[in-house]
């Protein structure tokens, strides 16, 4: 079947006529970085990505006397299935090392047992480039939370909102001129043993590694 072409014509699309807005200029700056710069970042921008990727941004009434606390993503049923795993590297003001973001009072929950980023190279399968990234960042998902109400088809839920959550912090990296890497490739068994997580209840799908771009 043939198709016709329907032009937009000149009016209103930012990307492709006129002036980007802020937000459309974003999605032109965001790119992969593979080689990160060793330089320190304040502990400051770790709160603000992980707040972006995930915070909580105010509070919607449900029905009955229920209310649910909304995020910056969006989330099938509401159910906010991820927890996120920070390794830090070089950041301001606290150890190096494994730390789980706690959304609700906003802050980093050390972990002592889990690893340094130097230990995570195979995990990463050889991702060396990862090493002088100040965070890796990783999304677990608490199946059950989804699963309960939505199935089998709750995984989908969990995976596509893992994306929500790493899109927020893409476009978040390049407005404060920083830099990210999305990495899909990783060990996964090995990974969820180093991060301290089972693997079935709770296992990690997704991880960002965030620095400053060299050069
Ligand atoms: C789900 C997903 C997994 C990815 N995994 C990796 C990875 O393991 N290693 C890597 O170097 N890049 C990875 N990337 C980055 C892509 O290679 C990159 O986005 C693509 O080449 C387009 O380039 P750009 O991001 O600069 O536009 C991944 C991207 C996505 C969306």
């Amino acid at each position: 079947m043939r198709r016709e072409p329907t032009p937009f014509g000149t009016a209103g699309y930012g990307l492709f006529h006129g002036d980007p807005s802020p937000l459309e200029n974003l999605f032109y700056l965001r790119r992969s970085c593979r080689d990160f710069k060793k330089q320190s970042l304040p502990l400051s921008a770790v709160a603000r990505l992980l707040y972006g990727a995930y915070g909580i941004t105010g509070s919607a009434q449900l029905e009955g006397d229920q209310t649910m606390l909304t995020r910056t993503v969006p989330s099938a049923g509401g159910l906010y299935p991820l927890e996120l795993y920070a390794v830090t590297n070089d950041v301001d003001g606290i150890k190096d090392g494994l730390y789980h973001y706690d959304v609700l009072h906003h802050c980093l929950e050390w972990l002592p047992e889990g690893p340094r980023l130097e230990e995570m190279g195979s995990c990463l399968m050889a991702q060396y480039f990862l090493q002088n990234a100040n965070v890796v960042l990783f999304f677990a998902a608490v199946f059950s939370r989804t699963l309960n109400k939505y199935g089998p088809r709750g995984y989908r839920y969990v995976l596509l909102e893992a994306g929500h959550c790493a899109q927020n912090i893409c476009l978040l990296v390049a407005e404060m001129n920083l830099a990210a890497l999305c990495v899909g490739g990783f060990h996964d068994s090995q990974m969820n043993r180093m991060l301290g997580l089972d693997g079935r209840s709770e296992a990690v799908v997704y991880c960002l590694g965030i620095g400053h771009a060299a050069g």
